[in-house]
This record gives structure tokens, sequence and C-alpha cells, in this order.
């Protein structure tokens, strides 16, 4: 008997947890990013029509694929300018641990690669 709800709740928790993952990179996506990137990370945050460079859509899988996850782990910690991009590209750095930022870069290769054709 004990063994039949260990396994029940084995089952019903992994994905409960794998959820959890995924929702972080996705959370703190939208708490930091969108303002520049936009809701659906195709580029057109609130801020970007008055920026001079323009952030970077995220839904576009060739340019995205173009850059290893180490590279967009390096540009989200220490800013634009460590890739040769621009400085509005913020470092996050000294706000953001390295699994908050690996689970930006999860999220990103989602919006890139996987949820293309949502908008
Ligand atoms: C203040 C506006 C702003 C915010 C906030 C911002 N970005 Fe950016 N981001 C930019 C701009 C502008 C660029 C484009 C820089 C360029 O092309 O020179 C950029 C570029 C990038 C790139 C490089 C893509 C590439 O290969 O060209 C990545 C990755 C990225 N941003 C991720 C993020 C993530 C993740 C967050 C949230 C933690 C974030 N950005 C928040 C403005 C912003």
């Amino acid at each position: 008997m004990r063994a039949v709800i260990a396994i029940t709740l084995f089952t019903l928790l992994s994905p409960l947890s794998h959820g959890a993952d995924d929702n972080q990179g996705k959370r703190l996506y939208t708490m930091y990013c969108t303002q520049c990137h936009g809701v659906h990370g195709n580029g057109l945050g609130v801020n970007s029509s008055r920026m001079s460079v323009q952030p970077r859509s995220h839904i576009e899988r060739e340019e995205m694929m173009a850059r290893s996850d180490e590279e967009l782990f390096k540009v989200i910690q220490q800013g634009g300018k460590s890739i040769d991009k621009s400085n509005l590209m913020p470092a996050w750095g000294d706000n953001l641990n390295e699994e908050e930022i690996s689970a930006l870069v999860a999220h990103l290769r989602q919006l890139c690669c996987e949820e293309n054709g949502n908008e």
C-alpha cells in the first residue's frame, strides 16, 4: 500500500516540478525582459519605439540559432557590450544568479525554437 502511494505521488509530482523549472524562466522573462523585448518576445516591448537600437526579437529562429547557449548566457549576465552588441541591452549579473540566467536561456530557446508561430 505504501509503495502504491509513493508511486502515485511520484507520478503526480514529477510533471509539476518540471513545470516549475519552465515557469521560472518565463516568470523572470515577464518581469525583467518584456518591457523591451515584448510580451511575446517579438522585440516590440513598450520601450522599443523610443530606443535607438531595437531589442532583438527572440522568436526569430534563425537569428537565435546563430547564438550558442553560452553566448546567450553571457549577454544576459554581462550585457550587450560583452558580445559586441549595444549597451542598451543591460547586464543582469548583479541582479540574477546563474541558475536564474540559465532558466532564462532555456526560456529563450523555447520562444525561438519550440513555440514558433505563437507570435
Ligand atoms: C532596456 C531594454 C532591454 C531590456 C530590459 C532587456 N533587453 Fe535584451 N536587448 C536589448 C537590446 C536593445 C538588444 C539588441 C542589442 C543590439 O542589437 O545591439 C538586446 C539584445 C538581447 C540579446 C541578444 C540577442 C542577439 O543575439 O542579438 C539577448 C539574448 C537578450 N537581449 C536577452 C534579454 C533578456 C533575457 C532580458 C531580461 C533579463 C533582456 N534582454 C532585457 C534591450 C533590452
